[in-house]
């Protein structure tokens, strides 16, 4: 797999750059032919005489007075994956920003091959606003993100924030320069329905549709044929199939409509929904002691029951019982469900964040740190795009 691929191996001042080393040699004894970028910072924690006895070429540093005549663009058009192990903060901001100040990020702006970055840093810079901000942006330009991880941190911190190990950074190497697979038939929900009472009330509920957006935008943005049902009007990724709907019933009919091999039901749908609705507004002079309620129709379970059957991600917002979610993903069976606790600060409706555990088929649970909805996305998509129905236990 990696048998004379040209692999430029971008690192930047962080402790991690010793890490960086081992991942390095990895890559040589796999086959690769490896270049290396060091930024002036992390020059403080690693020489660059270590990389050129491991990969057998002397690493670049500066932007100007090299051998080559503008090392930034031959670096650039020379590779076919450049990984940034670690990345910094500071790399990060001015990757998303644009700002060529340095041999690194010029390189990196300048060239056409995929980018991967595993960042590493301290947990509250990981979790800060401006961080948050351009992982969001560097993800949409495209860029492959690989952790961090939690655990020990530099100065006897632990928390968020570890760069990946070299093995999982090569995993993830590996996958990029593995052809793509064929385009899945990717199908989401998202939004709350609302459920007319007349033509100006309705039931509702909380849901922004930010979460389920966020799983359409990461397939689409992976090249597969998304179509979103939602009730949102948030922007979408150009490539995704948009269509509208309100009632839990026009999301029936649309999800029906829709070819699937994943699907992934991230909408709130209401459970009940009033029984009548006339064209006419109630005027308050009438009053209403009650409104009667009938169930609606459940959509994940004519997804489940569909033939041949695609893979199936619920979700699940409950209020504090992880074992209710189990019981559920059993009862619903789906291949995985994604358990939120909507009363959880950063989880749930109408947040950026979630915090969520994922359920499998077998009742095994992954709980996962808080992530941003676009992490929470691409990691979910990492695990079920990569699933078969025949994987069920
Ligand atoms: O949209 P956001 O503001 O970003 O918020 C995200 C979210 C909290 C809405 C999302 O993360 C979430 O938890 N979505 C599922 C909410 C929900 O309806 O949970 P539930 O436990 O009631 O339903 C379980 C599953 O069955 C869900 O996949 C749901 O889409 C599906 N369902 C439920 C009822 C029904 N009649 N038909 C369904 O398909």
């Amino acid at each position: 797999m990696l048998t004379g691929r040209r692999l430029l191996l971008a690192v930047t001042g962080g402790v991690a750059a010793y890490k960086s080393a081992f991942l390095a040699r990895r890559l040589v004894e796999g086959g690769a032919e490896v270049k290396v970028m060091l930024t002036e910072s992390a020059l403080e924690f690693v020489g660059p005489q270590t990389y050129a006895a491991i990969t057998g070429s002397q690493p670049h540093v500066a932007l100007f007075g090299e051998d080559m005549v503008s090392p930034h663009t031959e670096l650039a058009r020379w590779c076919e994956l450049a990984v940034v192990a670690p990345a910094t903060a500071a790399t990060l901001g001015k990757l998303s920003a644009g700002i060529s100040d340095n041999l690194v990020v010029s390189t990196l702006l300048a060239t056409k091959a995929p980018v991967l970055i595993a960042p590493a840093m301290h947990t509250e810079m990981w979790e800060h606003p401006a961080t948050r901000r351009n992982m969001e942006t560097l993800r949409g330009y495209g860029y492959i993100v690989v952790g961090p991880e939690t655990g020990a941190l530099a100065g006897g911190d632990e928390g968020i924030g570890r760069m990946s190990e070299p093995e999982a950074i090569l995993e993830a190497i590996e996958t990029a320069l593995t052809p793509s697979g064929p385009s899945l038939r990717v199908l989401v929900t998202a939004g709350g329905t609302r459920e007319p009472v007349d033509p100006v009330r309705y039931l509702g509920n909380r849901s922004s549709g930010k979460m389920g957006h966020a799983v359409a935008d990461e397939a689409a943005r992976r090249g597969h044929m998304v179509t979103l049902v939602t009730t949102s009007a948030l922007p979408t990724h150009p490539a995704v199939k948009v269509v509208a709907v309100e009632t839990a019933e026009e999301m029936l009919q649309a999800v029906e409509g829709t070819p699937a091999d994943v699907a992934v039901m991230a909408a709130a749908v209401a459970d009940f929904r009033p029984t009548t609705s006339g064209a006419e507004k109630i005027p308050r002079s009438q009053g209403l002691e009650s409104i009667p309620l009938s169930p609606t129709p459940d959509i994940l379970a004519s997804v489940v029951a569909r033939q041949p059957r695609p893979v199936v991600v619920g979700f699940a917002a409950e209020t504090g019982d992880v074992e209710r979610a189990v019981e559920k993903a059993k009862r619903k069976d789906v291949d995985l469900l994604v358990y939120n606790d909507v009363t959880e600060p950063g989880s749930g409706f109408g947040t950026d964040t979630n915090r969520v555990v994922v359920i499998d088929a077998g009742g095994g649970t992954e709980q996962w740190p808080l992530m941003t909805k676009s992490e929470v996305a691409a990691k979910l998509l990492d695990r079920a795009l990569g699933m078969r129905v025949s994987d069920r236990p």
